[in-house]
């Protein structure tokens, strides 16, 4: 039996407002997506991942969904849905979309039936209503915050006009928290998991795959949901991981088992390490997203990890592993290498902040995302990463989107979602025909735009479609890993007969140094002079055996 297709895929994420815009309103659409699938096809990938385009208000790029079964205008409509999914299936490119089943949007005409009907009614079932404490109930029922800052509790106004209840929402006080222990909840997932399996979906990414059940009684909690991203906490809140939710994965997966074509399911998941594998039994998930990568700064040991320790893991279940260097979340790694390895990041990168070293992050990163595209598992890849886009600090406050910023004045995310650039000299470097674009390009998107780098030789465009081709010639995803040990500056793996190296230090390394001057460098991240024997510093390769 030959292995699942994504056991080994890469994944490549859309994030459609962002991506390339059809219709010139400056926000980019399905159509867009559809017009720019021969990019993704010359890249190779295997599937793509579309991040939410549901019928939603937007208050956090649509994961404020108000219709699970329907495209927001913004995007387009469901034909326009069913026309990319053909169009990339022609191309062999898979669609996973995004499910949201934590919370919806206030707009969710489920949640307003809810807040026009009484406590204590089957409307309010659907959500997580609450009395508030204190003498009137004027206090929230715990003293659970937010993801995205402040309390993760809003008191709702009842129909007299008078204060009332108390709402749960975990990330913005426009999504609010349904309640999964009603089984209306689940059986209304059901349907929505089979209308887009039914349409020929590849899968669904499932975001807040941690969350959803929450502790019985709703007890206050002792640790704040955002240690969860260290991955070396030994305790989740009462609001995350808890063990009720994978009742909801076994039912899912039965459901999807029921469909042809391997279809996949991969959470997003937030637990301590050690109950990971929890989420990828046999019989629940079939992947989990990996974040070692985005937490590994320049470092041996820190790479060494993100590396070993998820392998361990996932092994212990024969799952599969992930990989993801960037996302729609995070700052982009090629700027996150361009600070020193003990730079100290916030949400979100402000202007204020010392300039990121362009030059030594695109490099970096580059070695980094070709040692990733060499492991075993899937990669999951960010728009624009291919082309080493980076993160954009100087956005207008007024121009910024993202609810943590509102709630709290952090930067935010909306410096990894700044449009992509297609075409060097183009109006919006080629988004939107119109040149509009929701957030603003900076001038260094055109000096990367994909025009000046698709069949380039050394670009980063080129670098990633090499490796993407090379790991699929040589079965990268089936061979044998082996960690080996060197020195301090070194990283050194291989795969079966090949080797990977990664060059930490900034000068030159010696293949001899490492007993591999029998080997031919296959590729580089960085241009290499193959009769020097010398990796550059700052740099990793491919190498295999001389034939
Ligand atoms: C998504 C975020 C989103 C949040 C709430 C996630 O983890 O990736 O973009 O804001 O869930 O839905």
């Amino acid at each position: 039996m030959t292995a699942p297709w994504w056991r080994d895929a890469v994944v490549y994420q859309v994030y459609p407002r962002s991506f390339a815009d059809a219709n010139g309103d400056g926000m980019g659409d399905l159509k867009g997506i559809t017009s720019r699938l021969d990019h993704l096809e010359k890249l190779g990938v295997d599937a793509i991942w579309l991040s939410p385009f549901f019928t939603s208000p937007q208050n956090d790029g649509g994961y404020d969904v108000a219709d699970y079964c329907d495209v927001d205008p913004r995007f387009g409509t469901l034909a326009d849905f069913d026309e990319m999914l053909a169009r990339a299936k022609e191309r062999n490119i898979r669609i996973i979309i995004d499910l949201v089943p934590n919370h919806c949007s206030s707009e969710h005409p489920l949640f307003q039936k809810a807040l026009a009907a009484a406590p204590g009614s089957p409307e309010r079932e659907m959500f997580m209503f609450r009395e508030g404490r204190g003498e009137n109930g004027e206090l929230p029922p715990n003293n659970w915050e937010s993801i995205f800052h402040g309390d993760a509790w809003t008191r709702v106004k009842e129909a007299d006009g008078s204060y009332g209840q108390w709402c749960l929402h975990l990330f913005d006080t426009s999504q609010p928290d349904w309640n999964w222990e009603n089984p209306k909840v689940r059986e209304m997932f059901r349907g929505i998991l089979r209308f887009w399996l039914d349409r020929g979906v590849a899968g669904m990414r499932i975001d807040v795959a941690h969350g959803m059940i929450k502790a019985e009684g709703l007890p206050d909690t002792e640790v704040n949901a955002k240690g969860l991203l260290s991955l070396d906490s030994e305790k989740a809140p009462p609001y995350f991981d808890q063990d009720g939710v994978h009742e909801i994965y076994r039912d899912w997966r039965k459901i999807i088992n029921e469909y042809p074509g391997d279809r996949v399911l991969v959470a997003e998941c937030c637990a301590p390490r050690h109950r990971m594998p929890l989420y990828i039994r046999p019989d629940e998930l079939h992947q989990a997203f990996n974040f070692s990568f985005l937490l590994a700064r320049w470092d041996k040991h820190l790479l060494r990890d993100a590396i070993e320790k998820p392998m361990q893991l996932s092994r212990e279940v024969n799952g599969s592993n992930t990989w993801v260097l960037s996302n729609h979340d995070v700052i982009r790694h090629v700027t996150r290498y361009g600070y020193a390895p003990d730079y100290k990041f916030g949400e979100g990168l402000s202007r204020d902040e010392p300039a990121a070293d362009r030059e030594l992050g695109l490099r970096r990163a580059r070695a980094v995302s070709l040692a990733m595209l060499s492991l075993p598992g899937s990669a999951y890849l960010y728009q624009g990463e291919e082309l080493g886009l980076e993160e954009v600090a100087d956005i207008p406050d007024e121009l910024r989107e993202d609810p943590a910023h509102k709630r709290a004045g952090v930067p935010g995310r909306d410096g990894c979602r700044v449009p992509m650039a297609w075409q060097h000299d183009a109006p919006a470097y080629g988004f939107s025909e119109t040149g509009k674009s929701w957030l603003p390009q900076p001038a260094s998107y055109g000096e990367r735009a994909a025009d000046l780098q698709v069949g380039v030789p050394g670009s980063t465009f080129e670098m990633y479609r090499a490796a993407i081709a090379l790991r699929r010639e040589l079965k990268l995803g089936e061979q044998e890993f082996a960690l080996r040990e060197t020195g301090e500056d070194t990283l050194v793996f291989s795969l079966g007969a090949v080797t990977v190296v990664i060059n930490l230090a900034d000068k030159p390394l010696a293949l001899s140094a490492l007993g591999l001057e029998n080997t031919r460098i296959a590729l580089s991240s960085s241009p290499v002079e193959e009769s020097s024997g010398t990796i550059p510093g700052n740099c990793a390769v491919w190498l295999t055996p001389e034939l």
